[in-house]
C-alpha cells in the first residue's frame, strides 16, 4: 500500500495526512470544506517546519514529505489509491455516504478504514460492497504525537485485512493494538467515563475545574486535566461517545452528564470554537 486518501481535513485528518508523508507515502488529503483543506495543509506545513527548529526532523525529510502531499479536488481522486481513511464529522449518514463513494471508486484490492472515535465499524462495513476490506484504524489526538493505533475489526474483516493494517501502523511507527468492534471500542470505553465523572464533580460542585484537573495532573501524573483534555478533544465528540456508550451498554453508569449537554448545546465545544469548559484566545 503505497498511495493513501484522506478524507477530512480537521484536526484529525490533517495529523493522519502528515504522519503517512512523512514516513514515505503518496498521500492525498480531501475535504469538502476549501477552507478547512487550506487550514488543514497549512497546519501540516508548520508543523513539519517545527520539527525541522527543534531538530526532530531532517529539512530534506520535512521538504519530501511536503512533496508526498497533495491535496485532492474531488473524491474521483481516490481511483488510484490502496488504501483510504476517513476522518469526517462523527455523523453515521456521513461517514456511510463517503464508504458508498469510496467503494464505487476505488480499486478492487484497496481497504477502507475508519478514524470513527465510537461508531460502530460492522455497520460501516455493511454499506460497502467489501466489508471484510472495511476496518477502524483509531489515531489518538495529536496524531503526530501519540504512539498508540487501535485497530478495530468489524464483525465482517478479514484476518489478511487486519494483519495489512497492523503493519501498515508499524511503518507509521505507531504502536497498533487488536480489538473488537464495541461501544467505546478500549480507549473511549475507558477514558470518557473519567472525562465524564469529572464533569458531574463541576456539575455537583465538588471542586472548581481547575481544581479537578490539578488532582489528575499532579495527583495522578496525567499530562492534562479530564476537562481540558475534553476541551481539546471537542465537547461534542465527547457527548457523542457517552451517548454511544450509553445506548449500546444500556447502563446508567454511562448517563452523559447534564451539564456536558448543556454546554454542546450552547455550542462550547471547546478549544476548537474558542470556549469549553476554559475560554481561549
Ligand atoms: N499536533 C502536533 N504536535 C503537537 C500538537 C498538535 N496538535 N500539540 C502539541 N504538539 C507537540 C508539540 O509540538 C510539542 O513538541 P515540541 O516541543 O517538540 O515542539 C509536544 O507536542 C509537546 O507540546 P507542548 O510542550 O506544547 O505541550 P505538552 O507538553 O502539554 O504536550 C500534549 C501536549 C502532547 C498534547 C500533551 O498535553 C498530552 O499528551 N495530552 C494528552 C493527550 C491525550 O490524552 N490524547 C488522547 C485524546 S483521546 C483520543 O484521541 C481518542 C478519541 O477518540 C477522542
Ligand atoms: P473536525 O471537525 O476537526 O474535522 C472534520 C472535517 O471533516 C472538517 O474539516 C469537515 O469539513 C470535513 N468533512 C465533513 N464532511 C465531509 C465529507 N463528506 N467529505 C469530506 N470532508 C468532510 O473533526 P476531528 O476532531 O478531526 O474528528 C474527525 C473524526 O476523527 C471523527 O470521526 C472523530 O470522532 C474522530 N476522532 C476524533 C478525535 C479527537 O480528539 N477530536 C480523536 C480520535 C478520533
Amino acid at each position: 500500500m503505497k498511495n493513501i486518501f484522506v478524507i477530512g481535513a480537521g484536526q484529525m485528518g490533517a495529523g493522519i495526512a502528515q504522519v503517512f508523508a512523512s514516513h514515505n507515502f503518496s498521500v492525498k488529503l480531501f475535504d469538502v470544506n476549501e477552507e478547512a483543506l487550506k487550514k488543514g495543509i497549512e497546519g501540516i506545513y508548520k508543523r513539519l517546519d517545527r520539527a525541522v527548529e527543534k531538530e526532530r526532523m531532517t529539512k530534506e525529510g520535512a521538504e519530501q514529505a511536503k512533496a508526498h502531499l497533495e491535496t485532492a479536488s474531488g473524491m474521483e481522486d481516490a481511483a488510484h489509491c490502496d488504501f483510504a481513511i476517513e476522518a469526517v464529522v462523527e455523523r453515521m449518514d456521513v461517514k456511510e455516504k463517503v464508504f458508498r463513494q469510496l467503494d464505487d471508486i476505488m480499486p478492487d484490492h484497496a481497504i477502507l478504514a475508519t478514524n470513527t472515535s465510537s461508531l460502530p465499524i460492522t455497520d460501516v462495513a455493511a454499506v460497502t460492497n467489501r466489508p471484510s476490506q472495511v476496518i477502524g484504524m483509531h489515531f489518538m489526538n495529536p496524531v503526530p504525537v501519540m504512539k498508540l493505533v487501535e485497530i478495530i475489526r468489524a464483525i465482517q474483516t478479514s484476518d489478511e485485512t487486519f494483519e495489512r493494517v497492523e503493519q501498515l501502523a508499524e511503518q507509521l511507527a505507531k504502536t497498533p493494538v487488536d480489538v473488537s468492534d464495541y461501544p467505546g471500542f478500549v480507549a473511549n470505553r475507558v477514558l470518557m467515563p473519567m472525562i465524564n465523572e469529572a464533569v458531574f464533580t463541576i456539575y455537583e460542585g465538588v471542586a472548581s475545574k481547575e481544581d479537578v484537573d490539578t488532582v489528575m495532573k499532579l495527583g495522578m501524573n496525567h499530562p492534562m486535566g479530564p476537562l481540558q483534555l475534553a476541551d481539546f478533544i471537542g465537547l461534542d465528540t465527547c457527548l457523542s461517545i457517552m451517548e454511544i456508550l450509553y445506548d449500546g451498554f444500556g447502563d446508567s453508569k454511562y448517563r452523559p452528564c447534564p451539564l456536558l449537554k448543556k454546554y454542546v448545546a450552547a455550542g462550547w465545544l471547546g478549544k476548537k470554537s474558542g470556549r469549553g469548559f476554559y475560554v481561549y484566545e
